[in-house]
């Protein structure tokens, strides 16, 4: 485990578009794994500003997100798939058809999340996977207890985590349920960049870097991880 600590939230997004644009060029069409929340949003603005200013291209990269709420459109303003739009994908010149976020919306929830895990398969698994972190410890939407050999599936959310994403909510309450890529799913991945800014986060950094590994803290599981960089500000390393 790598730990990159920065001075504040802007420093540590430009370092996360940074250690991203550099696997780009390596790989031009690697498949990238994304997160939503307040934490990388300041990446996507950096990774938008140095594709146009870099001449960076997208054109051959697919994404996978992490997750997505269950019963909201793809069209609703707080599903995770109008944020990725919203604030990166239509920013830059990938084609959309290579953006892939679960589809909470679909009918059939258990064949959504076998053709996600498949769908990954096919594109020879993830090359770097972006993560923030839950104060709880949640990564995706893996809440405490869920088990390390989870795939993608479907989890109930806990209160704390609804209450945490509330902020987001300009329509409705947060959905009870979401679909989230599986800790199994995540520990696959080749590379996985952790952000994390603030102090509300720092007892969850505390846990991950001190603590032991337990799957009633998900997030412990990532320092079993062989290519695992943290990348934290200065108040949510406050408790180290
Ligand atoms: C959400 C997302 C996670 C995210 C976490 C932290 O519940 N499903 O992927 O990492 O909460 O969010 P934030 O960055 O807003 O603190």
């Amino acid at each position: 485990m790598k730990l990159i600590v920065v001075e504040n939230y802007g420093e540590m997004s430009r370092i996360a578009a940074d250690m991203i644009s550099k696997r780009m060029l390596e790989k031009p069409d690697m498949t990238l794994g994304l997160a939503t929340g307040g934490t990388p949003t300041g990446m996507y603005q950096e990774l938008i500003a140095g594709a146009s200013k870099k001449n960076i291209s997208f054109k051959q990269i697919t994404t996978v997100n992490l997750d997505e709420y269950v019963g909201l459109e793809a069209t609703h303003p707080n599903s995770y798939r109008f944020y990725m739009n919203d604030r990166f994908f239509q920013h830059i010149d990938i084609d959309l058809e290579n953006t892939f976020v679960p589809n909470g919306a679909a009918a059939d929830l258990a064949q959504e999340c076998h053709w996600y895990d498949e769908t990954i398969k096919q594109l020879g698994g993830i090359d770097l996977q972006v993560l923030g972190i839950g104060t709880n410890g949640h990564i995706g939407f893996n809440e405490p207890g869920t088990p390390f050999d989870k795939t993608t599936h479907v989890v109930e959310l806990t209160e704390s985590t609804r209450k945490a994403n509330e902020r987001f909510f300009s329509e409705g309450k947060v959905p009870t349920h979401a679909i989230t890529m599986g800790i199994k799913t995540i520990m696959q991945s080749k590379e996985i960049v952790l952000l994390s800014s603030g102090e509300k986060k720092a007892d969850a950094l505390q846990q991950l870097v001190e603590g032991s590994i337990t799957n009633l803290f998900p997030a412990s599981v990532l320092k079993l991880h062989n290519n695992l960089t943290i990348v934290a500000d200065q108040a949510s390393i406050k408790k180290l």
